[in-house]
């Protein structure tokens, strides 16, 4: 949550800032505003709403030129989205300016000792008590570096900060707490940003900041140290994918990109992890077969869609590796008794490797010593660093706030998981782990021949953009994928929508139903007869009540036809692998949904892609 950009060169900081804060949009949208050092002085801008209101601003005021800067998108936490909160926040004397990402917990106490000395405050943020904090420290004679970690020393809570002085125009500090930071390394320039994409068309050279780190950021070189200034260790390393998988490519929306992108992402995950010999290999997991002989339960944490992922993992882990597998909401798991042994593997899943909820969840694990594995999609970020073991998505840059195709990736590394899992253990034969692996290989071309029959589901979108609810049934894995579907139209369309066990709707949820109201249904390969036939039964019955159903099926599934006012086939696969395909049909249709009822699908209101404070 909130993007972050500093900047040090020799090029224009406004446009390199303002170009960063474009491709951080994704963690925040409610305000924008940039700081700039020129001769001695700050000169600042800042603007409610969207990067487009803050670009205004500076085309109808440029500001003077300068080749040092920061700037910063907002996701409000404390204070209104008005422009005196929006950030950057200046002391008393306008010679500190600083953004920040995160909660400052003791906020309220450092703010009353500030008061009282004096201080004059012009927003409602916890973000502001820094400034004014910087402000005492350089004015104390110390130099920003050092005033900087003199403050996070009396810091509580999570966060990333980065400041300039207008008297010193040859650094950037930043500081990490807990929300990401990366350095962007150039050839006589230097970046800071929350995410490499910022500073991605410039560099792909970066440096992975630890916890309590400050960072010095000059021209010609790049110091870290900890909070009392020793030197501190840090992780360098190459991004492996470039400027062009942070753009839409032709596309109106990033979403729609990554939807396109879901068929090349499923096979990127894959690569490399299948053997010729058929078997899997996913050495770079870090957990030995011995480990995962020894364990005798797994827990997954997760949130949001990652939960959702988390939920079809545990149909997969106990089919194929028949070991007890439990699945949590990330911000539950450490408010009750988790009980964790040695012999215990967590597996935490998250796209971003940030969110503060399935970190604290990570680390609540790892103290109860339970071995700790995370799914994620970004290099760099920080479960990865803070697990005993990772497994990467390979899904590229996913800019849509929604997620899409890290999903897809995320069900590709659980069944990975699972099968080597059941590979390792043998609670599988070897002949049947290669069956699976073989027909996971062929997801990609499944994926793809679904987005190619997209046509009648958009139109069917456009056909509902009116409605004011729509329902989502399914059964064994279908129903995290109703669960999916029914998230990705709230957050997209902001209408009604749930997401049921269909086994459940008689124990309540029916009572919804009425003359007309739209329901999806997500109808298990007939080869799973039990939970078919039964799944058939439930349409009958919300359609005798006046449902219009709209049913997901495996091509040339007959017996729904009769029940099903609008069908959309997808291509036949094992139960287990359902949702690789029958979660598409539900994307493209709250895009397009939304879409049609004018909303930005990338940036949906009140959302941020990384939710970095819990
Ligand atoms: C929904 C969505 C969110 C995230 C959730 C977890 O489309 O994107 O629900 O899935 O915030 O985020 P990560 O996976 O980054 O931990």
């Amino acid at each position: 949550m909130c993007g972050i950009v500093g900047y040090i060169g020799g090029k224009q900081a406004q446009q390199v800032v303002v170009d960063g804060l474009a491709r951080l949009e994704y963690r925040g949208y409610d305000s924008a505003g940039l700081a700039l050092v020129v001769d001695g002085k700050l000169a600042t801008a800042k603007k409610a709403g969207k990067l487009v209101n803050l670009r205004k601003v500076l085309e109808e005021e440029p500001p003077p030129a300068s080749t040092i800067g920061l700037g910063h998108t907002r996701w409000a936490t404390h204070g209104a989205p008005n422009d005196p909160n929006a950030h950057p926040h200046v002391d008393c004397g306008g010679r500190v300016a600083v953004i920040h990402n995160g909660i400052i917990e003791n906020f309220a106490a450092l703010k009353a000792g500030l008061l009282e000395k004096g201080h004059v405050f012009g927003s409602e943020t916890d973000t502001e008590v820094v400034a004014h904090l910087l402000e005492e420290e350089v004015g104390a004679g110390h130099e920003l570096p050092e005033a900087m970690r003199r403050v996070c020393r009396r810091l509580e809570g999570a966060y990333t900060l980065v400041a300039v002085d207008a008297q010193d125009p040859d650094v950037v500090v930043g500081a990490r707490r807990n929300s990401p930071l990366v350095v962007g390394k150039g050839d006589g320039e230097n970046f800071l940003a929350s995410d490499v994409a910022a500073f991605i068309e410039h560099t792909r050279d970066a440096v992975e900041l630890g916890q309590d780190q400050v960072v010095e950021l000059r021209r010609d070189g790049v110091t870290v140290t900890d909070y009392e200034g020793r030197p501190a260790e840090v992780h360098e390393y190459h991004v492996d994918w470039d400027v062009s998988a942070a753009e839409k490519g032709g596309y109106d929306y990033f979403m729609l990109k990554e939807i396109a992108e879901q068929p090349r992402a499923v096979a990127d995950t894959l690569l490399g992890r299948i053997g010729s010999d058929g078997r899997l290999h996913l050495d770079e997991m870090r957990i030995t077969d011995q480990q995962l002989r020894e364990i005798d339960k797994i827990i997954i944490i997760a949130c949001g869609t990652s939960y959702h992922a988390g939920l079809i993992a545990k149909y997969a882990i106990e089919h194929w590796a028949g070991l007890p597998c439990e699945v949590e909401v990330a911000s539950e798991f450490r408010y009750r008794d988790p009980i964790l042994t040695r012999s215990t593997l967590v597996i935490a899943i998250s796209q971003s490797g940030e969110s503060m909820d399935t970190l604290m969840a990570v680390r609540h694990a790892r103290e109860q010593k339970a071995r700790v594995l995370c799914i994620c999609n970004v290099n760099g970020s920080t479960m990865p660093r803070e697990c005993d073991g990772v497994l990467y998505t390979h899904a590229g840059p996913e800019v849509g706030v929604a997620a899409t195709k890290t999903f897809l990736t995320q069900l590709v590394a659980v069944y990975l998981i699972a099968l080597y899992i059941a590979q390792v253990r043998g609670t599988k034969w070897g002949d049947e782990v290669f069956a699976m692996v073989q027909l996971l290989a062929t997801m990609p071309e499944k994926v793809e021949k679904v987005l190619e029959t997209m046509g009648p589901v958009r139109e069917l979108a456009r056909s509902l953009a009116n409605e004011r609810s729509v329902l989502f049934l399914g059964r064994h894995v279908g129903f995290p994928v109703a669960l999916e579907g029914a998230l990705k139209l709230k957050e997209l369309a902001y209408m009604h929508a749930e997401g049921f066990a269909a086994g459940e709707l008689k124990h309540g949820p029916i009572a919804l139903i009425e003359e007309g109201l739209p329901v999806i249904v997500v109808v298990p390969p007939r080869a799973r007869e039990v939970l078919h036939d039964k799944i058939v039964s439930n349409i009958q019955e919300i359609r005798a009540r006046g449902a219009r159903t709209i049913v997901i099926a495996e091509e040339g599934d007959d017996t729904v036809v009769p029940y099903s006012d609008t069908l959309i086939e997808v291509p036949a696969v094992p139960t287990l692998l359902q949702p690789l395909v029958a979660t598409v049909p539900l994307q493209v249709f709250s895009c397009e949904l939304a879409t049609a009822k004018g909303h930005d699908v990338d940036q949906p209101r009140n959302l941020a892609k990384s939710v970095t404070v819990e």
